[in-house]
């Protein structure tokens, strides 16, 4: 069975898909601080299998320590924690508290309870502002943070790589962990049925595209045309959160093989090509046959020209490649947002 942190949020739900349709039991704990039971009801309506549920937070030290004597977790997938990088300006305490407490009750209990396999969710966020020389970002890259929930992710990584470390001195049972660092994942399972329901104004572009596209949003503000890119507008690497979760299950059967993953390993999962704002405006106008009415404003402050991947690592290591395209991105967005115009609270 794997245990899945956060199981009921955006990537954790489509995760849970591709892990019943890969024949794993799957075990969600989630305080549903951000997400709905909803969603997993639509994971088992897409599988046709049942997905196991706690409700519940994972900082919870008693509650971590029962599900690990009464399930038999053969791995962890840990999503849980918060992502708004905004209000982690505001709110520093809040997301060192729920990342950092979650990650270290959780990597206790399976240390005590002996389940040393571990997939953790980082960003490319971790890279902080790349210098262009750098691109296409490796795993090598320097890291750095630009805002607290981005430090989060780093002090996390560094707590993981000091665990297998300490398995060689303490000769114990090895840690394998893989950290995949996400770059920027948009889009939806292709039912339509299950997707990204952000509360209040989207901060990221694609909900805040396709809340223009419905009507919830009368234009899309563009944070800036005035950097050193294509058109101006700032480039990231969108990924297609279904081959993002598809990742997943990769890296979760490479850590059960023989082979395992040696140590905490971190890997890239994007695609290797930058897109930006305007192209993406267009992507989604002309595939979804839609408007999208947007103006250009200034900056918004901590945002960083571009950035993508080479996930050369992940294909050669975890045999993971992406599969789906920009149009499926844009498409599978639109189809969730147009049939689910008010996300999950319908
Ligand atoms: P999400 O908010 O949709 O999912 C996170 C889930 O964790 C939610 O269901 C929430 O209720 C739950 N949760 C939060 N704290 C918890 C706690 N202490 N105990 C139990 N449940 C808790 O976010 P997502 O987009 O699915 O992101 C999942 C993970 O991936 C996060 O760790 C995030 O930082 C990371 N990530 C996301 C992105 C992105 O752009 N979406 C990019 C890179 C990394
Ligand atoms: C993408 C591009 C914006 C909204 C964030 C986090 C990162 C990771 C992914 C978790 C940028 C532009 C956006 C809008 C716009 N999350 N934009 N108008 O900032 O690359 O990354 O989410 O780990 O840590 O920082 O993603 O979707 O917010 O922005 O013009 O209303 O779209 O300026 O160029 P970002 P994003």
């Amino acid at each position: 069975m794997i245990l899945v942190t956060g199981g009921a949020g955006y990537i954790g739900s489509h995760t849970c898909i591709e892990l019943l349709q890969n024949d794993f039991n799957v075990l969600v704990i989630d305080n549903l601080m951000n997400s709905s039971f909803e969603a997993l009801k639509r994971v088992e309506k897409i599988t046709g299998k049942s997905v196991g549920f706690i409700e519940g937070d994972v900082r919870d030290n008693a509650l971590m320590k029962q599900i690990f004597s009464n399930y038999q977790i053969e791995a962890v997938i840990h999503f849980a924690g918060l992502k708004a990088v905004g209000e982690s300006c505001a709110l520093p305490l809040k997301y060192y508290d729920n990342n950092i407490n979650s990650t270290l009750v959780l990597c206790q209990t399976m240390e005590e309870a002996g389940v040393k396999k571990l997939v953790f969710s980082s960003s490319a966020t971790v890279y902080g502002d790349p210098s262009p020389e750098t691109l296409p970002l490796t795993e090598q890259a320097a890291l750095s943070a630009t805002n607290p929930y981005g430090r989060s992710k780093l002090i996390i990584e560094e707590m993981l790589r000091d665990l297998p470390a300490a398995d060689k001195l303490n000769n114990a049972n090895p840690w394998g962990i893989a950290i995949l660092r996400y770059f920027n994942p948009v889009g939806n399972h292709k039912s339509g049925t299950l997707g990204e329901d952000p509360s209040g104004i989207p901060n990221n572009l694609m909900p805040f595209i396709t809340q223009t596209a419905i009507g919830r949003r009368k234009e899309l503000s563009v944070f800036g045309d005035n950097y050193d890119t294509i058109d101006g507008t700032g480039v990231r690497d969108y990924i297609h959160v279904v081959d993002l979760a598809k990742g997943h299950v990769k890296a979760v059967e490479k850590l059960l093989s023989n082979e395992g993953i040696n140590g905490a390993q971190a890997y890239n999962l994007g695609t290797g090509s930058g897109v930006s704002v305007l192209q993406m405006v267009k992507a989604f106008s002309e595939e979804n046959k839609v408007t999208i009415a947007y103006k250009i404003v200034d900056r918004r402050p901590g945002d960083v020209t571009a950035y993508y991947a080479n996930a050369d690592k992940a294909q050669k290591e975890l045999n993971w490649t992406t599969e789906l395209t920009l149009n499926d991105m844009v498409k599978d967005s639109w189809n969730w947002q147009s049939k689910n115009p008010n996300g999950y609270q319908q």
